[in-house]
């Protein structure tokens, strides 16, 4: 979910609604906002669905000054305007939005609202019902908003608005990604500083257990003890015109073209004037220390995870594993005497994700995030970040993430390989390389129609789907499969070339499409008979092989790269795959159903 606020800004209703604009990625299931124009009159409006749902249901006169809004992402209760933000009191005092899930709500809600009618099935309606009790009993709203914090366990980013004192917006966090930005005679809140770059770069960063009394001209921070708090803003570059998708039709198709510049842009924010790789010494300093890496991620940042594995065991000669964080978090592995942690995330606001970098930092353990959003959450909190400069990457499915967190990997492994002085890193000429692979993926971008054909002759139709491939080919396997399932809802599956024959090859049968990965000098030959056998089944097979492997009959021929690297290079088919079946099948391309792109809950 997104939450966004604003006081002092005459235009709070289009601040708002641009705001969860920029927020939808966050989850688009519905989406509300509250606003007050200070003189007495307050609007507010709710739809289920997109944000254009709800500023089409935005009539001229709901004008305000201040006010909060909220996308949806639905974790308790269903998608409905019931269960959707801003949730209010029975007394009609108390407007609160919410991102996270208050663990201990319905306990709350046994304890201390019994009687009291609730209109949703969510936790948030507990904790604003809550609030108005407890002023009811005569506290203030800052009291009540403060004894209501300390009763939840969970996570929360809030913004609560006092209807007897609209001059005034509170706000908390723990857990939830939250920032303030900080204007010249306003002041606004947001899950993500991309809601509200088109009003300031200025913002300033909360702590878990936070509560912020917000005025148009004062932002007072203080710990849910009492305590004072005094922290300085910070400066967030982002470019307002990144954020938009030109002529495409979707982001995703623009974003997957983005990927040769991005290799170009990851080679010059890490060499010097001499073209030599340079990446922060004290990080490096740290890893040479390390006995082993445990990088830990999500989704396709996971996938991109286990292409590092490679690189860094290679090129750096360190034991490396990727491990996913939803699993490492409660299921922590005994691990080694020196770890170093990376965490690997688009967002860098992940939950299951952060909390794995809460616990390891209380355990003393260093750690880096690799991130495409340097003012996120997990860049702030790690102890070292690296920026993937791969841009905002708006649709949900990730691609230009995805190749730049393995081209920042094969920059980091290596660098890391030259200060231990290691011969593979010194033979690996990574900057060439990225420059080939940008080539590479231009030349194989431009095949957009001879793939677009692949697709609807592979997966106009079918409901299921299978990629294989040894080595990082399988792990590209796992990352192509993820796209297609995500975008297109084609049940697919990514398999190590030679497991498929001890099981799954029962699902083959007449024309069920297969597509094969073969980059791996090693394993090529086996990875080609693997093919032939699901061939040989029926299936239609599309292989998709580097130059040095390639054979007559072979369909789409990547060029030649350090087989490293491959996965920079056969994923891009594999993307435009995805991307014109979901098309060609008329869906949203960028919103796909039930997905959100950051995910910040556990
Ligand atoms: C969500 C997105 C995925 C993404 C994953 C990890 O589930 O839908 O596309 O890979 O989160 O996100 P992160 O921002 O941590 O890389």
């Amino acid at each position: 979910c997104g939450i966004v606020g604003v006081i002092g800004k005459k235009n709070a209703t289009q601040v708002l609604l641009q705001g969860l604009e920029k927020l939808e990625y966050r989850g688009y299931d519905s989406a509300g906002i509250y606003v007050n124009d200070q003189q007495g009159h307050d609007y507010l409006v709710k739809r289920v669905g997109r944000i254009k749902n709800l500023e089409n249901a935005v009539t001229d006169d709901v004008v305000g000054s201040m006010g909060i809004g909220h996308t949806r992402w639905a974790t308790n209760g269903m998608p409905s305007e019931a269960n959707s933000h801003p949730h209010l009191s029975n007394d009609e005092r108390f407007y609160l939005v919410h991102n996270g899930v208050i663990t201990n709500a319905n306990a709350l809600r046994d304890q201390y609202l019994q009687g009291i009618e609730l209109a949703s099935e969510t936790d948030t309606e507990i904790v604003v019902q809550l609030v108005a009790l407890f002023a009811r009993e005569g506290l203030d709203a800052k009291a009540a908003f403060a004894k209501t914090l300390k009763m939840l366990d969970g996570s929360y980013a809030f913004s609560l608005v006092d209807r007897l004192t609209p001059d005034t917006l509170y706000v908390a966090k723990n857990k939830s990604p939250l920032l303030i930005g900080k204007g010249d005679g306003f002041n606004a809140v947001a899950s993500d500083a991309m809601a509200l770059i088109s009003e300031t770069d200025q913002f300033v960063a909360l702590q878990d257990e936070e509560l912020v009394i917000l005025t148009k001209d004062n932002i007072a921070i203080e710990t849910l003890a009492g305590e004072p708090v005094s922290r300085d803003a910070f400066t967030v570059k982002l470019d307002d015109g990144e954020i938009s998708k030109g002529t495409y039709p979707f982001f995703m198709l623009k974003e997957i073209d983005e990927q040769p510049i991005v290799m170009h842009r990851l080679v010059d924010a890490y060499t010097d004037d001499e073209g030599q790789v340079s990446i922060d010494s004290d990080l490096l300093a740290a890893m040479k220390r390390a006995d082993r890496l445990y990088i830990v991620a999500a989704g396709t940042s996971y996938h991109a995870g286990l292409v590092g594995q490679a690189l860094f065991e290679k090129l750096a000669k360190v034991p490396a594993e990727a491990y996913l964080a939803s699993e490492f978090g409660y299921h922590q592995p005994l691990l080694s005497e020196r770890p170093f942690f990376i965490f690997l995330t688009q967002s860098g606001e992940t939950a299951d994700i952060r909390q794995v970098l809460v616990k390891i930092k209380a355990q003393g353990f260093p750690s880096l995030t690799v991130t495409n959003v340097g003012s996120s959450t997990l860049a702030r909190e790690a102890d070292y970040q690296l920026l993937l400069h791969a841009g905002p990457e708006i649709a949900v499915a990730s691609t230009k993430a995805y190749t730049a967190q393995i081209a920042a990997e094969a920059l980091l492994a290596k660098a890391l390989g030259e200060v231990k002085a290691i011969p593979e890193a010194a033979q690996f000429d990574v900057v060439h390389q990225l420059g080939l692979a940008s080539t590479a993926q231009q030349a194989l971008i431009e095949q957009k129609d001879l793939i677009h054909q692949w697709a609807t002759d592979l997966f106009a139709t079918t409901r299921n789907a299978f990629y294989i491939g040894r080595g990082t080919d399988y792990y590209v396997s796992l990352e192509a499969s993820l796209k297609l399932k995500e975008i297109s809802y084609v049940q697919a599956e990514g398999f190590a070339a030679g497991e498929l024959k001890h099981g799954t090859i029962a699902l083959i049968e007449k024309d069920t499409p297969l597509v094969a990965f073969i980059s791996d000098p090693e394993t090529a030959a086996h990875t080609r008979s693997n093919a032939d056998e699901i061939a040989a089944r029926g299936a239609k097979v599309l292989r998709i092989v580097t130059q040095a492997q390639a054979q007559d009959e072979d369909q789409i021929v990547i060029p030649d790269i350090d087989p490293l690297l491959a996965p920079l290079l056969s994923i891009i088919p594999a993307q435009l795959l995805a991307y014109y079946t979901s098309f060609d099948r008329g869906y949203d391309v960028d919103r796909p159903r039930n997905l959100a792109k950051s995910v910040t809950v556990e």
